[in-house]
Order: structure tokens, then C-alpha cells, then sequence
């Protein structure tokens, strides 16, 4: 075959791509175990921190994370109509968000300002111990923002009411604007707020401007400057998630037991 010819041309780039897409799927699969492990040690990282066991900045290696998440953290799966734990699913291999997205194990979800369009019928707490107690609870929130949905975790006080720590592990808002949401200084603002109000209906949110300390404004958290929309929507998937729809049958459960 000429070396020069069309077809020669032809064959040779078809065996150039061949040979490049049988790498980068053979990669892929090769690191597809490395990469769940990375996504699972990430969310325990997020847990861990929302949970104020690892500081903001702070340095920890991916073995002090797996040793600190076994000793205080004691993952659950909750139905989210009854508030009842369920034991009958592995918390191991149960995907939240893989849940939502099947219509077997989810529901459309009743409209929302949050925008939250499939509820899981399991969703995966983390309760956090201290000496073998019940120090704080854990549970995932998502919604949406201004341009993405905000994939986070908030943390409550063994009461179930006051404010522990919020963060945000995934989101595509603009960084300096609704990106601030992941600023440790706006995050620590949260702390010592309360999530309902004496009905014990959902109520901390995040106002324009700036509210007082826990003490004066226990349901006011400062907006983000130039990111009035962001913060409308970490309101709102805040009290989704505190609500009847997403954990209020949950924490008024754990309320009952801590009373
Ligand atoms: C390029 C660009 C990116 C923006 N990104 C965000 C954002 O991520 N979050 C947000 O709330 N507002 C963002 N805004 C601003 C909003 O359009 C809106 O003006 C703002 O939320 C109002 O907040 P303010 O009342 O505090 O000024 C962006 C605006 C521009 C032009």
C-alpha cells in the first residue's frame, strides 16, 4: 500500500484513534475504584468538618480521616416520610443521589422552592458521637443556587434545633460571588442559630445584610454581598430540608428521644 495514498491516510488515523480510545477507556476503568475511594473519603472529609472535627485549613491525611470517621461517626439510613431509621439497607453501598434519580426508590417531590424535583424514599445521616453519645447530627441538603444545584451537609446540636455547621462539597456558582458560600468566615456565621422557630417550623434564613449574633438574631444568617440570589436559594433548600418533605419527621423523632 502506498504510503502516501488516501486510504493508507485513512487506515492510519482509524489505528491512531483505535488505539487511543482503547487507552483512555482502559484508564478509565483502571481508575474507577480510585476514584470512588477518593468521592467516599471526600464526603467523610466534608462530614467530619461540618461536624467540627476537622478545622478549616487544617492538614489531614487520608488515614486520620477514616480513623476519625470510625471512631465518631455512626452512618444511618432514615425513611424520610416516617423519620424511622431502616437497618435493612447497607449504608456501605446506598447512593443518596443515585436513589433520588430512580423511580423505584424515589418520588417526585412536591413543588418546591428549593427545586429539589425527586425525593429518595432513604435518605443517609451521620450521627456524630462524643464518649460514646450523641454530640451532633448530620444530614445532606442540596437545592438549587443561581446557575447549579448546591450539594452540601448541615449539622444540628443533639437538640435537633440549633446550628452546628453547614458546608458546601459540590456547586458551580460564580467564586467571589455565590462561591462565598463556601468561606469558613460565612460558614462559622451558622453556628449557634437556631433552625426552627417555636412552632418548630423551619425558620433560619439568609437575610440582605447583615443579622446580629445568635443571642439577637437566632434565625438570621448574613447574605452574601453581590449573591442575593445564591443565598435565597441556600434558604430555601435549608427549610426543604428541615420541612415536612425532607427530615422534619427525622429530627422531630430525635427531639422526642432527647426530651
Ligand atoms: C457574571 C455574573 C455572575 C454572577 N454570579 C452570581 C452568583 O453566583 N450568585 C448570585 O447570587 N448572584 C450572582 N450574580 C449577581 C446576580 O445577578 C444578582 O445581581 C445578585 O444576586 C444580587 O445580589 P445583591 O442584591 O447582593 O447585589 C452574578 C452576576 C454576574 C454578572
Amino acid at each position: 500500500m502506498q504510503r502516501n495514498g488516501t486510504l493508507y491516510t485513512i487506515l492510519f488515523a482509524a489505528m491512531v484513534c483505535g488505539v487511543c480510545s482503547i487507552l483512555v477507556s482502559g484508564t478509565s476503568v483502571l481508575l474507577k475504584d480510585r476514584q470512588k475511594a477518593n468521592m467516599i473519603l471526600d464526603r467523610q472529609r466534608q462530614v467530619l468538618s461540618v461536624a467540627g472535627l476537622i478545622q478549616p485549613g487544617e492538614k489531614v491525611s487520608a488515614d486520620e480521616v477514616r480513623a476519625s470517621f470510625a471512631d465518631s461517626i455512626d452512618p444511618k439510613i432514615v425513611t424520610l416520610a416516617t423519620g424511622a431509621y431502616d437497618d435493612t439497607i447497607a449504608v456501605e453501598t446506598f447512593d443518596q443521589r443515585r436513589a433520588a434519580k430512580d423511580a423505584a426508590t424515589s418520588q417526585a417531590a412536591p413543588e418546591n422552592p428549593a427545586k429539589v424535583l425527586r425525593l429518595p424514599n432513604h435518605a443517609l445521616v451521620y450521627l456524630v458521637t462524643q464518649d460514646g453519645a450523641l454530640d451532633k447530627i448530620v444530614l445532606p441538603i442540596e437545592g438549587k443556587g443561581l446557575w447549579s444545584t448546591l450539594y452540601g451537609y448541615l449539622a444540628l446540636d443533639k437538640d435537633a434545633n440549633t446550628i452546628r455547621g453547614i458546608t458546601f462539597y459540590e456547586h458551580a456558582e460564580t467564586p467571589g460571588l455565590g462561591g462565598e458560600i463556601d468561606n469558613p468566615r460565612w460558614k462559622a456565621l451558622w453556628q449557634g442559630r437556631k433552625a426552627f422557630d417555636d412552632g418548630w417550623k423551619p425558620a433560619v434564613r439568609v437575610i440582605k445584610g447583615q443579622a446580629g449574633p445568635p443571642e439577637e438574631s437566632p434565625h438570621e444568617v448574613d447574605g452574601l454581598s453581590g449573591a442575593t440570589l445564591t443565598g435565597r436559594g441556600v434558604t430555601n433548600l435549608v427549610t426543604f430540608w428541615l420541612g415536612e418533605n425532607g427530615f422534619g419527621p427525622y429530627l422531630a423523632q430525635m427531639r422526642s428521644v432527647g426530651s
